[in-house]
């Protein structure tokens, strides 16, 4: 990114500390107040009950691999985004996650004001509303950023992640070496449903060497939930994203076919899997990165954890050569992933490949 710069922890206080005293106040602020083209339209708990919902079950079996492949390919096809169950990590390390994650926004905010993001460098650590300096409207929400994967960041960056609650730096390094297993599997289901070898797109992201972040949402409640969001419309820019949410819903996605927003089902167990730009990009716009944002509402606070997968900076992307031909050119450019944050940073258009296409 020329990464935006970053805000000085004493200016985000007002956001978080703003948001804080939400049950005491009934207008919301100006700063968090969207304009009307860009405010939810449908509620974050009316659930679109279309969104495929997949079991893994079987993966490993010969006989379940090419129905996931078939239930995937379709589901990337048609959404762009999809819940997985029977996903194999367990209930209690999903759990377990949710409640150290829960501990540390309960922390007073001097406490976590200590994790704030530092200017210059990569924008990791905690902050409120967003990382970026130039917003002038506000998401109603806090955030803390980790970089987990490949391992010589992690072990960078290990000594900045939270020292309270007390598991949970164990905790984000477990889930996250758990969620990177899960995240080759499902890039190699990717890749045989596009009819690439299995490990294509695992070794296109720079195989071991990919990387991987690891974003918690924490939502406040909202006096006025109708004029604001919690996350704003965006697509994500890496491979693809696993979002594992607590029950009170607030996740929408875009169903472009439809001109809808949908908003996905909380399902207790799952995860949500949506695909980011570099798996458009690759398949050359037959699977789609699905824009999506995050409404809020009055009565319960929100939480998410969200898992980005992404390229090493260094890996080539580009559509795959493989599976282009005379009728199907390719329709974007080849680029260093590198090079693809300071377009999406550049904020000219929601559809950060665009400036890609050829
Ligand atoms: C994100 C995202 C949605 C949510 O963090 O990129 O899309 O429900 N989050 O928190
Ligand atoms: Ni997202």
């Amino acid at each position: 990114m020329a990464p935006p710069g970053v805000v000085p922890a004493t200016t985000r206080i007002v956001p978080a500390s703003v948001m804080k005293q939400a049950s005491e106040f009934s207008d919301l602020p100006a700063k968090f107040t969207k304009s009307v083209g860009e405010r939810p339209v449908v509620a974050h708990n009316d659930y679109c009950k279309d969104i495929p919902v997949i079991s893994l079950k079987g993966i490993d079996s010969e006989c379940e691999y090419p129905r996931i492949v078939a239930e995937i390919g379709q589901a990337c096809e048609e959404w762009g985004i999809f819940q997985i169950v029977d996903h194999g990590i367990s209930s209690d390390l999903m759990k377990r996650m949710m409640e150290n994650t829960l501990g540390f926004f309960d922390l007073p905010l001097e406490e976590k004001l200590k994790y704030s993001t530092k200017p210059g460098g990569f924008p990791v650590g905690y902050a409120s509303g967003s990382h970026r300096t130039d917003d002038d409207i506000l998401d109603w929400r806090e955030l803390m950023v980790h970089r987990c994967l490949p391992n010589s960041v992690r072990e960078t960056d290990y000594n900045i992640w939270p020292e309270k609650p007390e598991e949970y730096r164990k905790t984000l390094a477990e889930y996250s070496d758990k969620i990177d297993l899960l995240v080759t599997s499902l890039l190699g289901v990717i890749s045989e449903s596009l009819g690439l070898p299995t490990d294509y797109i695992k070794n296109a992201v720079g195989g071991e060497e990919a990387e991987q972040k690891i974003l918690f949402n924490y939502y406040p409640q909202c006096p006025q939930p109708d004029l604001t969001l919690g996350l704003r419309s965006h697509t994500d820019y890496g491979t693809i994203t696993v979002l594992q949410q607590d029950d009170v819903g607030g996740l929408q996605a875009y169903k472009e076919d439809q001109d809808k927003w949908v908003t996905v089902e909380p399902i207790a167990g799952a995860f949500v899997i949506n695909l980011g730009d570099q798996i458009q990009i690759l398949s050359n716009a037959r699977y789609c990165s699905v824009e999506h944002q995050a409404v809020v509402n009055s009565n319960q606070t929100r939480l998410s954890l969200v898992t980005f997968a992404n390229p090493n900076h260094n890996s080539q992307m580009g559509p795959a050569p493989e599976i282009l031909s005379e009728t199907n050119p390719a329709k974007y450019r080849s680029y260093t992933f590198k090079d693809y944050l300071p377009i999406c940073f550049a904020h000219k258009t929601k559809k950060h490949y665009d400036a890609l296409v050829i």
